[in-house]
């Protein structure tokens, strides 16, 4: 879900629907906008996206200095209208918007219920608004603290009272929160993008933390209401970065933005043809010694950035490395301990799963390292040991550039960790830091086939699902290609590992079930090829992802997407960028919501 609250001298509503509009990925079931005016508080809300309740806001007089505003993605409650965001406490005093889980919401609801406070949804969310409406005695803050106490879960809460129209209120812990101010305006947000056109020196709330925003500044307290200190953030970001530009949707844009993003993220942590991440990481070689596990944690896309940087370490020295998905990491039974360096990939750093493994492998241990694309994010500020990767803004929901930028800073991390135990020799180095930068003139080759790769899209897209299959370094980038096509077309994608498939999923294949096979020209091209054998031989029609001399390969398919030769290992960064155009003109064909997909969000701030 994505919050906004404004509170200034202009009309809070424009504002916050621009925040909202900018939140959209991260939930567009419904939405809904407060202001107050004159010690009353307006309200509405609406099934669908921020464009209806702009339209239904436009219509109504809805006028105020002060507001906050919501889009959802449903928890608990179905989407409707009544379940949306902000709820008002029954006896119209409080008004507020949430973002997380409260885990207690049924109990804190049974017990109000009982004291005759009628409650009108089916959210958690309610159980919060009316419990404030039933402390609240005309100090905010009190009652707040009050509410810290009582409720459950993970929460970001922005909180309006009737009688204070100077004044918003905000409380966090476990869901994103960041506050700005500006000239006699202050802001809050989910997501600091949000922000950018007003301010770029921000606030990140931390857990258990309460702000009070007012139009002179804000100020911090805890949960006990004591205030304190805090200093601001810089944002490296800025506003134009959050345009599309003169692309039609946001992942066509930052698709092109790929060559651009890996070579600002080779940029410092390259010098004479070496790596040297020694500004980034106070590694000592005797440290690194010490640290026999290495565990990489992250979902989705930055999961499978974690199974191509897992492959390209295994190449470069002794590592014993696992990858794992953060929801499972946290429940089983890993042996995490102080020989472990457990290193969690988040585009977003917010990521309710990845930041509980983290805290996990912390207690247990381990040394963490978090690499994330948001400076100041929960998960960046509670590991502390950081790479940032400077990819910019990402807004389309389905993960392009942020791939591109982790898998370059975990080869590199990968490369610094092999020098810093003596296991990369000089020469690799040299020649992996060369080849590693010519691969942003390769992929703006791969991205000038564009109109290639959208031909071949819509040959196929009407088929009836896809399989992708590669080996080795191949097969991470399979995974995320399938990924992207299921993520934005809805059609069923599955990746296998080549040489997995007649053991099972071969049943599938017909004429319908097209295969996109990456079979790069390395050790394996041979046994791939047999796979791309047995799958004809079922009749499945095959796309090929070869590599550029490779002449072969035209014996087996016409439909073939060559990428231009590269070093072994760093054969992900080449095959990743045609299967991300693949599936946007696959999802393009079929009339889908490229940057919106159904019932996906881009950050998700609950387990
Ligand atoms: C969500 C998004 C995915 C993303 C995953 C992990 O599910 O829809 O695109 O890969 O979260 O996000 P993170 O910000 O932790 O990389």
């Amino acid at each position: 879900c994505g919050i906004m609250g404004y509170i200034g001298c202009k009309e809070a509503a424009k504002i916050i629907l621009d925040g909202l509009a900018k939140h959209e990925y991260r939930g567009y079931d419904s939405a809904g906008i407060a202001v107050i005016k004159g010690g009353e508080i307006q309200e509405i809300r609406t099934t669908g996206r921020v464009s209806v309740l702009a339209e239904k806001v436009a219509k109504a007089n809805f006028t105020g200095e002060l507001g906050i505003g919501h889009t959802r993605w449903a928890t608990h409650g179905g989407v409707s209208e009544r379940n949306a965001h902000p709820h008002i406490s029954s006896d119209n005093r409080v008004v507020l918007v949430h973002n997380g889980i409260i885990e207690n919401a049924r109990e804190i609801r049974t017990d109000l219920e009982a004291r005759g406070i009628a409650f009108h949804t089916e959210t958690d969310t309610e159980s919060a608004v009316q419990y404030l409406g039933y402390v609240y005695d005309g100090d905010p803050k009190g009652a707040i603290v009050k509410l810290t106490k009582r409720i459950r879960g993970a929460f970001a809460l922005v909180i309006m009272f009737y009688d204070r129209p100077n004044e918003i209120w905000t409380a966090r812990k476990g869901s994103p929160l960041v506050v700005g101010h500006a000239k006699g305006e202050g802001f809050c947000a989910s997501d600091p993008t949000a922000l950018l056109e007003y301010t770029r020196d921000v606030w990140f709330m931390d857990d258990d933390e309460i702000a009070r925003i007012t139009r002179e500044g804000c100020e911090f307290y805890d949960f006990s209401g004591a205030p304190h200190e805090k200093k601001p953030m810089h944002l490296d970001w800025d506003a134009a970065m959050t345009n599309r530009g003169e692309y039609p949707h946001f992942m066509l844009k930052e698709i092109h933005e790929q060559p651009d993003v890996v070579a600002h993220t080779l940029l410092g942590r390259i010098a004479g043809e070496k790596v040297d991440l020694s500004h980034e990481l106070a590694w000592t070689p005797e440290e690194t010694e010490k640290w026999k596990k290495i565990h990489f944690v992250a979902c989705g896309t930055s999961h499978y950035a974690t199974a191509a940087a897992a492959r390209i370490m295994e190449t470069l020295g002794n590592f014993e490395i696992r990858t794992e998905v953060a929801s499972e990491y946290r429940y089983r039974n890993i042996p995490i301990d102080e020989e472990t360096l457990a290193i969690f990939v988040s585009q977003s750093g917010e990521t309710a799963d990845t930041l509980h493994a983290a805290r996990l492998a912390k207690n247990r241990g381990a040394r963490c390292l978090v690499i994330t694309n948001v400076r100041g994010s929960t998960i960046h500020r509670e590991v502390g040991e950081a790479i940032i990767t400077p990819a910019g803004p990402e807004i389309g929901v389905a993960a392009t550039k942020t791939f591109t930028a982790q898998i370059t800073a975990l080869t590199l991390l990968g490369m610094y960790l092999a020098k810093l135990r003596g296991e990369l020799s000089p020469a690799s180095e040299r020649r992996l830091i060369s080849a590693l930068m010519d691969i942003p003139g390769k992929l703006a080759t791969i991205l000038s086939k564009e109109r290639e790769i959208e031909a071949l899209a819509r040959d196929f897209a009407d088929a009836r699902g896809f399989f992708f299959i590669g080996r080795g370094l191949a097969y991470p980038p399979a995974l995320e290609g399938a990924l992207k096509l299921k993520e934005i077309s809805y059609l069923h994608a599955e990746a296998y590992p080549a040489g997995e498939m007649k053991h099972g999923p071969i049943a599938l294949l017909d004429k319908e079930l097209p295969v996109v096979a990456l079979v790069p020209k390395n050790g394996l091209w041979e046994k791939t090829v047999s796979n791309i054998e047995e799958s004809m031989a079922r009749r499945s029609p095959i796309i090929a992802i070869a590599t550029e001399s490779d002449e072969e390969i035209r014996h087996y398919t016409s439909h073939i997407i060559f990428t231009p030769e590269t070093e072994p290992e760093l054969y992900p960064f080449v095959a990743v960028i045609p299967l991300q155009l693949f599936a946007y003109y696959i999802a393009r064909q079929r009339g889908c919501d490229i940057d919106m997909p159904r019932n996906l969000a881009k950050s998700v701030t609950v387990e």
